[in-house]
């Protein structure tokens, strides 16, 4: 990205000519629950180019970490389905292919990192078993250049004394380190695109800065793209070179971060603004909220799913749902009246 940015000295030029590494057409995602059928993603499309990386935002229960859980086939199914879309990856359509074709992707082209490791990590198995497994798996290591990948790993990673904490089960690290742990495990076999769902938001503020400064400088290292899921519209703003905001399980914003900060034109994204605490603001007294709660997803309403929460909604965003369209390059706003932030 960096490179082709300092070639064309133009973003909107660059992402023009790019092709996406992951491109996900129309997906739709319903849960069946014993109330009716939860719309939980509702039509969303959405590129990750190479070496990029794109920030997921919104509220809890937006859809966000459905929509990539969906990437890798990790939907609870049942109860969840994917009803329409396509996921292209490097020419295929990750929906279509079988569980094994799936397994090889997994891990070595796509990894994840969650918000809890322990999910992730298996407690009866040391750390060592775990990270060499993988990689005697994908990447077919003898168990000696596995063991020896491993500890390189730990060490990018920064714990100390890899090579005796190779054998510690994941109980015996702490909660930051366990993160790391687990980056680790996405990034042992340099995966081209790494997918991050909250994977800081338990962890304290100063281990938090941590592993985004840790994810950024292994992304610039091994040129991988990444998708960040996050509730933090903040923490974005030094990580993520495009954002999509997202709002009852569709994307209501899409722009690169500086057009997103600068000029959001969604009232949701512009109410997400204006709730973050700025330092040139010293002045402002409380922070705004943004009222109401977000549209049960079961009855989904029929107009703009933010109309009964929206100071700018007009008659017409009740009976029709905006579509997301663009409005300059690399900005797309799905909304009737497009406001400017003031
Ligand atoms: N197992 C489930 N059964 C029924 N509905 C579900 C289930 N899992 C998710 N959903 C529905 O899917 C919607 C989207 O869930 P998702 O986990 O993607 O949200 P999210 O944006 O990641 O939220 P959070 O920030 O809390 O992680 C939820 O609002 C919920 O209604
Ligand atoms: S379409 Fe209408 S209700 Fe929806 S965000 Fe825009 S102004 Fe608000
Ligand atoms: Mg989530």
């Amino acid at each position: 990205m960096l490179i082709l940015s300092l070639l064309f000295g133009n973003s909107d030029l660059m992402l023009n000519i790019m092709i996406p590494l992951l491109e996900v057409k129309n997906l739709a995602i319903q849960f069946v629950t014993l109330d009716g059928i939860v719309q939980a993603v509702n039509g969303i499309s959405y590129q990750v180019y190479p070496g990029e990386t794109l920030g997921i935002v919104g509220e809890s229960g937006s859809g966000k970490s459905m929509s990539v859980l969906s990437i890798l086939r990790l939907i609870p199914s049942p109860p969840g389905k994917i009803t329409q879309g396509e996921i292209w990856f490097q020419g295929k359509n990750l929906l279509q292919l079988n569980a094994q074709q799936l397994q090889k992707i997994r891990g070595r082209d796509i990894a994840m990192i969650f918000q809890d490791p322990m999910t992730s990590l298996n407690p009866v198995l040391t750390i060592g078993k775990q990270l060499t497994e993988a990689l005697q798996l994908h990447l077919k290591f003898t168990s000696e250049q596995a063991q020896n990948r491993a500890i390189q790993l730990l060490q990018q990673v920064g714990i100390p004394s890899p090579e005796r904490r190779l054998k510690n089960y994941p109980h015996e690290f702490s909660g930051g380190m366990r993160q790391r742990v687990m980056i680790a495990m996405a990034l042992g076999c340099q995966p081209q695109l790494l997918i991050a769902d909250e994977p800081t938001t338990a962890l304290d503020v100063t281990v938090q800065a941590q592993v985004v400064e840790l994810v950024k400088q292994l992304r610039n290292q091994q040129g991988m793209s990444v998708i960040w899921i996050t509730h933090d519209l903040a923490l974005l703003a030094g990580l993520a070179d495009r954002i999509l905001v997202m709002y009852a399980g569709q994307i209501v914003e899409q722009a690169t971060v500086h057009q997103l900060y600068k000029t959001p034109r969604h009232p949701y994204t512009i109410g997400l603004l204006k709730s973050l605490p700025r330092l040139d603001q010293i002045r402002q007294e409380s922070l705004s909220t943004i009222e109401g709660t977000p549209p049960n997803l079961i009855d989904y309403p029929p107009g703009c799913p933010f109309a009964p929460r929206c100071q700018f909604a007009i008659e017409h965003c009740f009976q029709e749902n905006p579509p997301l369209e663009q409005i300059e390059p690399n900005h797309k706003v799905a909304c009737w009246v497009l406001p400017r932030a003031t």
